[in-house]
């Protein structure tokens, strides 16, 4: 099965808030996902058969990007696509001059904190409760472009 990793468009929109509804218990509707398609932020999509399979977003202020979320589809999982996500992510970061890249990630979520430190992310604080639904802490990561 071919997947391709394209820059997120508008027209993907509807197809990332059915992904984000069967990712997560508190998910971003279409139109908060507009924000993904102003100027200064960005995002990634893996298509598979021209359908949206897996999506990542990153917000940037100045020289610092933040990452919104990285979601695959549970029968795309453990293929190397959220892994290809966050690497279209970070490189278009790098191309834009981001220096740093920041994220929250559920305490208990070890697939995501794994996927993260394998592309460089470190663990660099806790936020207490940070998460509902249920409440959880958030472990904050940071990246640095190495150059
Ligand atoms: C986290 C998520 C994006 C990973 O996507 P994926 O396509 O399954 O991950 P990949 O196949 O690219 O794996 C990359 C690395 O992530 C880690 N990883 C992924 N799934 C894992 C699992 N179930 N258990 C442990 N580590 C895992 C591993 O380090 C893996 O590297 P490896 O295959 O060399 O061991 C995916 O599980 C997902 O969408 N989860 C639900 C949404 C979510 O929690 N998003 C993160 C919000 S911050």
């Amino acid at each position: 099965m071919k997947i391709s990793v394209v820059s997120l468009l508008r027209e993907h929109l509807g197809e990332i808030a059915e992904l984000e509804r069967l990712c997560f218990s508190e998910p971003w509707s279409e139109n908060s996902l507009l924000l993904l398609t102003e100027e200064n932020n960005f995002g990634a999509v893996a298509l598979s058969d021209g359908h949206v399979v897996a999506y990542g977003g990153m917000t940037t202020v100045l020289d610092e990007g933040s990452i919104t979320n990285v979601a695959v589809c549970p029968d795309f999982q453990r293929q190397g696509i959220g892994r290809a996500i966050l690497t279209a992510l970070l490189s278009e970061a790098k191309a834009r001059g981001i220096e740093s890249v920041f994220l929250e990630v559920r305490e208990s979520n070890a697939p995501a904190r794994g996927l993260y430190r394998s592309a460089g992310f470190s663990e660099v604080g806790i936020r207490k409760n940070f998460y509902r639904q249920p409440t959880e802490h958030g472990i904050q990561m940071v990246w640095t472009n190495q150059k």
